[in-house]
């Protein structure tokens, strides 16, 4: 069984943005989509950019690097150079606390 860990507050992560934490040494972005959260590898998989400074339109996460883009719900790739998919993380809120398991 995934152990969910808290990792921030809803209260820090408004819609349309995305906050960087960690869990386990990892840094993994979490994007608020229309008031539902979503948590993914921070770091892109063409070269490593930053996903958390990416712009977020829709559950779309744009690499701040070469324009990279990603299903910010699936991982997927959908606009190149990225081929690889980013990992996603699972999401449970509870009260204002938002949790994360791989
Ligand atoms: S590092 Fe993200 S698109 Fe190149």
């Amino acid at each position: 069984m995934a152990e969910f860990v808290t990792v921030a507050q809803t209260t820090d992560v408004p819609p349309g943005s995305i906050i960087l934490v960690e869990l386990a040494d990892e840094g993994v972005a979490i994007a608020n989509v229309n008031g539902e959260f979503y948590a993914f590898d921070a770091e892109c998989t063409h070269a490593g950019g930053p996903l958390d400074e990416g712009d977020l339109e829709g559950a779309t996460v744009i690499c701040p690097w070469h324009g990279g883009e990603f299903d910010v719900k699936s991982g997927k790739v959908l606009g190149l150079p990225p081929q690889e998919e980013v990992s996603t993380y699972q999401v449970k809120v509870e009260g204002t606390d938002i949790k994360i398991a791989k």
